[in-house]
């Protein structure tokens, strides 16, 4: 059966563009560049983009497109031995679609409380307390929440008809899930700048303390930054790229993704730092202590901010919606994105029917959710995320970067990626690929695990901790079988030392 394609060049790269978009970008990326420097944050942040993030972004690309597969097909071709450290990188998204999907579950309920602005005044007791009646630790998992379950089984089911028919759906779905966010983010972002306060809060985000660029770790925050929010390391951009003709251009859509996913990164931190801004100014309080970034901004500091804007419930209601309809459909197209990874990489090698695997899939992963959707379920996301979202992406980021630049070849690859892109590329794309993204990525993996031995990961209990490893050391193993059962495909090994034309 012929490879799917994608329908047009852009249902591609809007596709691309939707799945590094995410709810990082909402929540993560402003509140990194307040912590990291404010302004002076941007320097380490482009450095990391071009030396780093757009060379392994079109090296992903080129990979996928070049041979036509999956991430772990892909890899088994450049290397037999390799072959898992695809299948690491689909598990370990597939992992975290188990609960990224109960964020957007969370979302999909405060779409609803927005209506009415149900958390009034006291948004940190409505969601800690109200909504997800959280227990006192990960010890205690308590009960099932129905509305996260429902939720849950929304998003599921939403995913479910978006990847139905593959690139043709998908390409449907991105016309309007990448656009209408950024068009919520501008109009957010409209009535943030004109309220009272906003530049006291932009200031915090923009002015530039020169002083943070001697630290490391900001450095080191800056590229976790770029891999994160490129989507990288997780076979997603491989999958994406396998369904482009083997001669679609790459450098220029490589930016392109790189660019409009950073664009939409500022536009968040404008309208979010504009609101804290008034909101700082509402309550009499310094903006820093009002800032926060993750599950906290979304849903209780912005909650309260909403609560504070003039004009009344119906008002408020509207700006709710707004923010939470942005975050819905900012989110999904990170979350159907793993479960095409995924999919692409078990049909790739198993011959699997799509359909079959995505309810099969869907069911599994809604089941899984289910652990992230009880009361406790919090502290398990959170612990969870930090080994998946962090050390996983970190480790197979180096073996990736050193599969494709040294074993591969970063030179072969890039006389590819000249050979249909119309920008061309340079020897710096060898040098990055070979050097230093594998030594960056290194170097980060370092000063994490040396703070994690320091202070362990926001104090939970050592057995928390531990539970949390094994998952993150089982996924290899697990990648480890699935690379040696034998594939329904007889191509699905040939080796491959350089890209070809020639249709197989
Ligand atoms: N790039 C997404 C974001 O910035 C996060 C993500 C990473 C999603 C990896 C899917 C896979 O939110």
């Amino acid at each position: 059966m012929a490879r799917q394609k994608w329908g047009s060049r852009w249902a591609f790269v809007l596709a691309a563009i939707g799945s590094a978009a995410g709810l990082g970008n909402a929540w993560r990326f402003p509140y990194m560049a307040y912590s990291n420097g404010g302004g002076a944050f941007y320097i380490p942040y482009f450095v990391a983009l071009f030396i780093a993030g757009i060379p392994l972004l079109m090296a992903e690309f080129a990979i996928g497109q070049g041979l036509q597969a999956s991430a772990p097909k892909a890899m088994s071709k450049i290397s037999k031995n390799a072959e898992f450290i695809g299948w690491w990188a689909v598990i370990t998204g597939a992992i975290i679609t188990f609960y990224y999907n109960v964020i957007m579950a969370w979302i999909f309920n405060y779409l609803y409380y927005s209506l009415g602005v149900a958390w009034k005044d006291d948004p940190k007791g409505f969601f800690f307390g109200d909504f997800l009646k959280l227990t006192d630790g990960p010890g205690q998992l308590g009960g099932l929440r129905l509305p996260v379950v429902i939720g849950l089984l929304i998003t599921w089911i939403w995913i479910f008809l978006i990847l139905r028919k593959g690139t043709e759906s998908v390409g449907k779905t991105v016309m309007w899930t990448v656009p209408l966010p950024v068009i919520l983010l501008i109009l957010l972002g409209i009535r943030g700048v004109t309220l009272p306060g906003a530049a006291t809060g932009l200031n915090y985000l923009f002015e530039p303390n020169f002083a943070k660029l001697a630290e490391p770790r900001v450095w080191a925050n800056a590229f976790g930054q770029i891999f994160f929010s490129l989507s990288l390391a997780f076979g997603i951009m491989i999958a994406y790229g396998s369904y482009n003709d083997k001669k679609n251009d790459i450098a220029n859509n490589s930016i392109i993704t790189a660019l409009g996913n950073s664009a939409t990164s500022f536009l968040a931190g404008i309208a979010v730092f504009s609101v804290l801004g008034y909101m700082a100014q509402q309550m009499s309080v310094p903006v820093n202590e009002v800032v926060s970034g993750g599950i906290g901004l979304a849903f209780v500091v912005y909650p309260q901010a909403i609560s504070l804007i003039p004009g009344g419930v119906i008002v408020q209601s509207i700006f709710g919606l707004a923010f939470f309809i942005m975050l819905l459909t900012l989110g999904i197209d990170s979350a159907f994105s793993l479960v095409e990874a995924v999919e692409a990489s078990a049909g790739d090698k198993f011959k699997i029917n799509k359909k079959s695997f995505l309810i099969g899939f869907s069911i599994l992963g809604f089941i899984f959710g289910l652990l992230f959707s009880t009361q406790g379920g919090l502290y398990w996301l959170d612990i969870i995320d930090h080994y998946m979202g962090t050390y996983a992406l970190l480790v197979v980021g180096i073996l990736e970067s050193i599969l494709i630049g040294w074993i591969f070849g970063a030179d072969k690859l890039r006389e590819y990626i000249n050979s249909v892109s119309e920008i061309k590329i340079g020897k710096w794309f060898d040098f990055s690929l070979k050097f230093v993204i594998p030594l960056v990525l290194l170097f980060i993996l370092g000063l994490t695990f040396a703070d994690e031995i320091k202070n362990p990961y926001e104090g939970y209990p050592g057995w928390a901790l531990t539970t949390g490893l094994i998952v993150f050391i089982l996924v290899p193993v697990l990648a480890l079988i699935f690379a040696k059962m034998p594939s329904k495909d007889d191509k699905y090994n040939i080796k491959a030392t350089e890209i070809t034309f020639e249709e197989e």
